[in-house]
């Protein structure tokens, strides 16, 4: 049994795999309607959730199947106080597959240890979530036609931006990938972000305070919302929040097809007058993740793609 706790859980071959079942599914959608007829889908979130929780949904619906579940810690056991090992035993019966959200990090893994069916992160905490990432490089392949020979700009809250640390993680194993990392001090990129996924990688990297300054060089830019959630005190946050705003001018310094993605939900970091430009994808983006998921929950489950 398989589970997707980390982007690096698939090889590059089955990620390759599983864009190409998504491409596919967004061409011939009636095709995958029936494939996973009486399966069903847990979606446990612990934490709030719109399109990651959604998605799923609309996957698994799409697909055939059906869904049962709860949208915070509030209305599951765990306010009685029930652990994630004794919840995920008892989930176990009642589906086939499970999307788990958490703020706890390392949560999805204990409830893969003691769960009988398939467990899917969809975030633990500031860690990781790998489904943002298929979703990203879906949306990134689809545009650029490739995932290799990028120079990738991430920027804003790369601390606690879990979509951030999944995208690095899995965007290393390509061949000719760049990262300007684009933060204030405070919200720079973990130590093990740098020291043991990109140094270990001899990954180019550098790391910036101004936008502007990377703006030109960008192919992808990723902006990021602050995580005010993970913040220990409201006054950082507020200091912090605005740090990056990207305007119709700014847009102007980047190339004419310099895309770009935010996992959303947006706050501030984007002004909506950028939705206008062509450039940008955040919304096509949270389209992708449907598909992608479509392809994630028939691989887990093993079911074939149909001819
Ligand atoms: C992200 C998350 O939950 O980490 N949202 C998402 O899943 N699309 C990003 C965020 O909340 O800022």
């Amino acid at each position: 049994m398989r589970h997707l706790l980390n982007p690096l859980d698939f090889t590059v071959e089955e990620i390759d795999e599983l864009l190409e079942v998504a491409g596919d599914i967004e061409k011939n959608p009636s095709k995958y309607a029936h494939v996973c007829d009486g399966k069903k889908l847990a979606t446990c979130f612990y934490e709030p959730s719109t399109r990651t929780r959604l998605s799923f949904e609309a996957a698994m619906l799409n697909l055939g199947g059906s869904v049962l579940g709860f949208s915070s810690a509030d209305s599951s056991s765990a306010a009685k106080g029930e652990s994630i090992a004794d919840t995920i035993r008892v989930i176990s019966c009642y589906a086939d597959i499970c999307a788990m959200r958490h703020p706890k990090e390392g949560s999805a893994l204990v409830a893969s240890m003691n769960s009988g069916i398939p467990v899917i992160n969809a975030g633990d905490g500031g860690h990781q979530h790998p489904t943002q990432t298929l979703t990203d490089l879906l949306t990134i392949h689809s545009l650029k036609g490739r995932l290799d020979g990028l120079t990738v700009g991430l920027c804003g809250d790369l601390k606690f931006g879990r979509t951030v640390h999944s995208l690095i993680n899995a965007l290393v194993r390509y061949p000719n990938i760049k990262f300007v990392l684009i933060s204030p001090p405070e919200l720079c990129v973990p130590e093990y972000i740098r020291e043991d996924v990109l140094k270990a990688n001899n990954v180019e990297f550098k790391e910036l305070g101004n936008l502007d300054e990377a703006l030109p060089e960008l192919d992808i830019l990723y902006m990021t919302r602050v995580q005010k959630e993970r913040f220990f005190n409201e006054e950082d946050y507020i200091r912090l929040k605005d740090c990056y705003i990207l305007t119709p001018k700014k847009m102007k310094l980047a190339k004419p097809d310099m895309y770009v993605l935010h996992p959303l939900p947006r706050v501030n970091e984007i002004s909506v007058e950028v939705d206008k430009d062509p450039r940008a994808a955040y919304f096509r983006q949270a389209q992708y993740g449907v598909y992608v998921r479509m392809a994630l929950i028939m691989k887990l489950l093993e079911v074939k793609a149909p001819c």
